[in-house]
């Protein structure tokens, strides 16, 4: 079957190149791709109560932590995902962005993010976020990047508006956590947007 319309992203433009790194604007955070070394990290960050309150997949052991990294590169590689660390100038890991559900036809995407405990209040997300989104919509070829978070999820809120995500709505019902259904909201950065 061909498609009536050009693919904003031709398959296997995204692939035919190393996972990009991305600085923040102000050159204190660095995006860069998951390593191996990365894996004890990634394992203590799901023992954090607000990370695993607001993901439903939960990284238990080392080995799902290593298997999870590994996953990381061959979601690049068949363009279905990007998994980003974000890190701080000294190497030190503050934290995860990604771009998931990738679409490449209509240039559609989500984030997503967390950032650890001890990194928190200090705009690590929204700097990262803003990022990712230029990269995304400026250097990639994204259209539209979409973001949902629980409207219980005040932080992750302020983020996404801080970040240039507008909010378009609520999602009834559109997501089940862990204590049960969650209204989502639904915010949008589409190529152009200031
Ligand atoms: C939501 C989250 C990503 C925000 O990251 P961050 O880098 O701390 O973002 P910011 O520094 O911009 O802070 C965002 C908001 O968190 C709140 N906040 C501030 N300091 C905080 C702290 N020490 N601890 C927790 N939240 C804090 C504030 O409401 C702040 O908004 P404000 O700047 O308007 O005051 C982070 O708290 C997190 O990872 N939480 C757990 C996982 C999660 O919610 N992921 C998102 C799922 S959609």
């Amino acid at each position: 079957m061909s498609f009536a319309i050009t693919p904003a992203i031709p398959a296997g433009t995204l692939s035919a190149s190393a996972q990009p790194s991305i600085p923040s604007d102000d050159g204190e955070l660095l995006l860069r791709p998951w390593e191996t070394d990365d894996a004890p990290v990634l394992q203590r960050a799901f023992q954090d109560p607000s990370i695993r309150r607001w993901h439903t997949h939960h990284v238990t052991s080392l080995q799902e932590a290593q298997d999870w990294v590994a996953a990381s590169h061959r979601s690049w590689q068949r363009e279905q995902a990007v998994q980003w660390v974000i890190t701080r100038v000294d190497g030190e890991v503050a934290g995860r962005m990604s771009l998931r559900w990738m679409d490449l036809l209509h240039g559609l995407a989500e984030c997503a993010y967390w950032v650890l405990p001890h990194a928190r209040g200090t705009g690590v997300a929204p700097r990262s976020l803003a990022a990712l989104a230029a990269w995304a919509l400026d250097e990639a070829g994204f259209h539209r990047l979409e973001l949902a978070h629980s409207v219980a999820n005040e932080a992750s809120c302020r983020v996404a508006t801080k970040s240039g995500f507008a909010l378009e709505g609520t999602r009834r019902g559109a997501h089940l956590q862990l204590d049960g259904w969650h209204d989502m909201h639904l915010h949008a950065r589409v190529q152009g947007d200031a």
